[in-house]
């Protein structure tokens, strides 16, 4: 393979995670709100997310290592996993490469789940909200093709639809919450003598 076309999969494969893990974010919340997507069983929504975050992390494999094989920019395979540690734009490369461990801290807890405990699960679990903005902002800060109508469109629906979806989540936990000390109130006035 060619230094150019290295570059062209590099581009085009960081486009498809970035919509790839797009669509994981919007599952995991519809899995939270328990959620239904039209012509699947609740448990459905379940396994297209677990089945999706596997297939958007193992489409992050190629597109970290046509970074590192082309040689026309210099990164190596320890800058894959230590952050800001690059002599190539070391800040927006650095960004990719926290999003890239976060993600793994939150695959390997899931698939260790039974092990690790449901509460470090979760706690781990919420990293995956603070990578999903880290990766957008390294695609934009590095990428060859910010600026051009169609990533600047893909980036605009991306931010636009985990947005909506996280705005209709903190919605939800704000109903929850006012509800709790509600229903707390009725079983205490139910138990009254
Ligand atoms: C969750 C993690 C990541 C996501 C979602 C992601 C996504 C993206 C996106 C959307 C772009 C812009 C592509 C374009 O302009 O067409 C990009 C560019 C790039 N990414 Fe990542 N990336 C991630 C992690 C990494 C890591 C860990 C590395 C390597 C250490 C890396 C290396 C690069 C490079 C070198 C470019 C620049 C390509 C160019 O010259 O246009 N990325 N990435």
């Amino acid at each position: 393979m060619t230094s150019e076309t290295l570059w062209y999969a590099n581009r085009a494969t960081g486009a498809v995670c970035l919509v790839l893990f797009t669509v994981v974010v919007l599952l995991g919340i519809a899995v939270r709100l328990r959620g239904r997507i039209p012509g699947l069983p609740r448990f459905g929504t379940v396994t297209l997310h677990r089945t999706l975050s596997l297939s958007a992390t193992a489409f992050l494999a190629p597109h970290i290592a046509f970074a590192v094989i082309d040689d026309y920019v210099d990164i190596t395979v320890l800058d894959v996993l230590v952050p800001f540690a690059s002599e190539h734009q070391p800040l927006w490369l650095g960004l990719g490469t926290v999003a890239f461990d976060l993600m793994l801290a939150v695959l390997v807890t899931s698939l260790l789940r039974e092990r690790v405990g449901h509460r470090t699960w979760r706690a781990v679990h919420w990293l995956a909200y603070a990578s999903w903005p880290i990766a957008l902002i390294h695609g934009v800060g590095i990428g060859t093709d910010t600026g051009s109508d169609w990533m600047t469109w893909l980036t605009v629906a991306c931010v636009a639809a985990v947005v909506t979806a996280f705005g209709l989540r903190l919605a939800h936990s704000a109903r929850a919450a006012r509800r709790t000390p509600a229903a707390l109130l009725r079983t205490a006035e139910g138990a009254r003598p």
